[in-house]
């Protein structure tokens, strides 16, 4: 990755915040999520003002300016509007008119599955760079009257520039879901279902979800997802420098290591600082494990996610 970079807005809600707000305790969420603080928008920043400020990040550390990048791709389920996509407001923004810009959306899963996307689109020639950027403001579709989602879900935006090189840093993806029971983990209302306006609920607007069934499904495909995307690599466990998981509860991840028997020192959690911030929570980590120190030359990374859909994915990486 030519850079990696990352916005998250500056008001801070706390476990003891939540505890002021809700039936809710910072003992409650710390040992069932292991969130201890979480990041949230201020009411007029949108999706595309985190995206953007994570772009100018990425782009200022790569040495590279906004007009250097040929398609601007954003993963995210809370894009500014329904359309036009969240990316072709990002590249107006950054002063580019006429590059390729589209959103991706599949809720967690949104950064790995554009990692694979972006990986393609650069190996195969077709743009010499890409410019993925992970980017959600979920603050504005949580109902916080209710406790079991409102302590879960944060704002922020991570952004990573691919580029074609000599040696391959892509090694394997494997990408997979299940749509059978979308209503384990979804928005009811807003889309063609259930109309802008149609919903007498206003509640239909906010997230909803099953949060044990979620989390059962979440740990196995997890699990299976790294394990499948491995051995098309021809590679184990054993040849792991990092797993960078998607942040969505700390018992997952911890299970998930536990599974595949990774100690944490290669396992990258920011959950406390950060909460579930969906399809930004991947870049994030990266980040963040970059910032400590943790990633180096040749190191085997496993980006893996799972999320709404029901939808999950790893990519196997090689740090160049
Ligand atoms: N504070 C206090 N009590 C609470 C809270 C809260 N914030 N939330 C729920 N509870 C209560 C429940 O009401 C329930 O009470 P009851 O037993 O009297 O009915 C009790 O705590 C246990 O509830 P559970 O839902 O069983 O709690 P669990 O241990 O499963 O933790 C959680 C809930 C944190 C949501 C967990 O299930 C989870 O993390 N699920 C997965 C989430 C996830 O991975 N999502 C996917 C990615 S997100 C995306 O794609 C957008």
């Amino acid at each position: 990755m030519a850079g990696v970079g990352r916005y998250v807005p500056e008001r801070i809600l706390s476990n003891e915040d939540l505890e002021k707000m809700l039936d809710t305790s910072d003992e409650w969420i710390t040992t069932r999520t292991g969130m201890k603080r979480r990041h949230i928008a201020a009411p007029d920043e949108a999706t595309s003002d985190l995206a953007i400020r994570a772009a100018r990040d990425a782009l200022s550390r790569a040495a590279l300016e906004p007009a250097d990048i040929d398609c601007y791709i954003v993963a995210t389920a809370t894009p500014d509007y329904l359309f036009p996509a969240t990316a072709c407001i990002v590249a107006s923004k950054l002063g580019v008119v006429g590059k390729a810009a589209f959103d991706i959306e599949i809720a967690c899963s949104g950064f790995v599955y554009g990692l694979a996307l972006a990986s393609s689109l650069v190996r195969s020639g077709m743009h010499r760079r890409v410019m993925l950027i992970g980017a959600e403001t979920l603050s504005k579709i949580v109902d916080y009257t209710d406790r079991s989602t409102a302590v879960l879900f944060a704002d922020g935006a991570g952004a990573v520039i691919l580029e074609q090189s000599e040696e391959d840093s892509f090694l394997s993806c494997e990408l997979g879901s299940d749509g059978t029971n979308p209503e384990v983990l979804y928005v009811p209302a807003g889309g063609s279902r259930l109309p802008a306006g149609a919903a007498a609920d206003k509640h239909a607007h906010f997230i909803q979800m099953n949060g044990r069934e979620t989390f059962k499904y979440a740990v196995t495909k997890l699990v299976e997802s790294s394990l499948t995307a491995l051995e098309r690599a021809h590679l184990t466990t054993a040849d792991l420098a990092l797993m960078i998981p998607h942040q969505a509860n700390k018992r997952i991840i911890d299970s998930v290591a536990k599974h595949l028997a990774l100690p944490p020192e290669k396992v990258v959690v920011d959950i406390e600082e950060y909460g579930n911030t969906s399809a930004a929570s991947i870049p994030l980590a990266l980040f963040e494990a970059l910032e400590a120190g943790r990633v180096n030359k040749g190191d085997v990374i496993v980006f893996v996610a799972f999320g709404g859909g029901l939808s999950w994915g790893a990519v196997t990486w090689k740090w160049q």
